[in-house]
């Protein structure tokens, strides 16, 4: 018997960056919204914990023990006696290590999985605790829709969205290290006063109307500046998006892919073909926010 769930893609809408914590992390006021590209994840008994991954960028995912997929199976199997004999197998359609939390996909679509394949009978409540235990972005993976996020992100309050917003997504060569870009918005931000995070009263009232204008004017990425100056070629990238009519352009998350908010589905289709002709971009995908948490399937 196997079981598969899928899981979506993030991009953030706002991520307010505070001063670097005590314990390395950033205080965060992260605004997810949970886009239609997916990864998904099988789980099958096996004689021990093996990860295979198909799809375009496959060979870019780790297949041991440090992908968050068998952590997720590793740390459920723990906390009920388990032995986590599966073999999880990733369906890999969201960027690689591009700010768009693919790997944390694949570590809440392990979790349900697993969850649902030894019938743990875990609490949602424990399954986020778990999520929190993987990384920062996993608890919204598992979650979906749109979520504000604070602490380092993992403390979720689930906010209304009024209506269906159209994304384009260009996927850039290789990718960026989190931890790296965190670093260089440290660099750039030293000796400066770095405010607390907070939500933006706009963009949250942009996400409940479902008005596509309103959220162009209140996107916000405070990492964008630091995965610029690590990847300046960006900003062609950001540049060719906006000529091409896009409402807005940024960074998603650490980067490298950049997105793009158009007013309806054809604006999309078009800024798409405009990224892929600009050669600015490896790749373009259009998606439809917001989307469903993991779900099986
Ligand atoms: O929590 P996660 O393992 O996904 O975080 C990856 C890295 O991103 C951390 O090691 C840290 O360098 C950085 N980070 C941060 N502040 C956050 C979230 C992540 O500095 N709120």
């Amino acid at each position: 018997m196997s079981v598969t769930v899928r899981v979506p893609a993030k991009v953030n809408v706002q991520l307010a960056v505070g001063a670097a914590r005590p314990d390395g992390y950033h205080d965060l006021a992260n605004v997810f919204l949970a886009v239609g590209l997916y990864d998904e994840v099988t789980v099958t008994p096996a004689e021990s914990l093996t990860v295979t991954c198909t799809g375009p960028d496959a060979g870019q995912v780790p297949l041991d023990r440090t992908n968050l997929a068998a952590r997720a199976a590793e740390l459920l199997a723990d906390r009920y006696g388990i032995d986590p004999a599966v073999h999880i197998h990733i369906a890999k359609d969201i960027p690689v290590a591009g700010g768009m939390a693919g790997g944390s996909a694949d570590g809440a679509g392990a979790l349900l999985a697993c969850d649902a394949l030894w019938s743990t009978g875990a609490s949602r409540q424990e399954l986020l605790d778990i999520c929190a235990e993987l990384g920062s972005d996993v608890p919204f993976s598992l979650v979906g829709g749109a979520a504000l996020g604070t602490g380092r992100g993992e403390r979720l309050t689930e906010l209304p969205v009024g209506g269906a917003f159209h994304w384009v997504f260009a996927v850039a060569d290789g990718g960026l290290s989190t931890p790296a870009v965190y670093r260089e918005f440290d660099r750039l931000n030293e000796g400066a006063h770095v405010p607390e995070p907070v939500a933006s009263p706009l963009l949250l009232d942009a996400l409940r109307t479902g008005d596509p204008g309103a959220l162009a004017a209140a996107l916000v990425n405070d990492l964008q500046p630091a995965a610029l100056s690590l990847r300046p070629s960006l900003a062609d990238t950001l540049a060719a998006g906006t000529d091409a009519g896009a409402l807005a352009a940024l960074v998603s998350g650490s980067g490298p892919t950049t997105a793009f908010l158009a007013k309806d589905d054809d604006a999309a289709q078009q800024i798409a073909e405009a990224l892929l002709a600009s050669g600015t971009c490896r790749t373009a995908r259009v998606a439809l926010a917001p989307a469903p948490g993991a779900t099986v399937l």
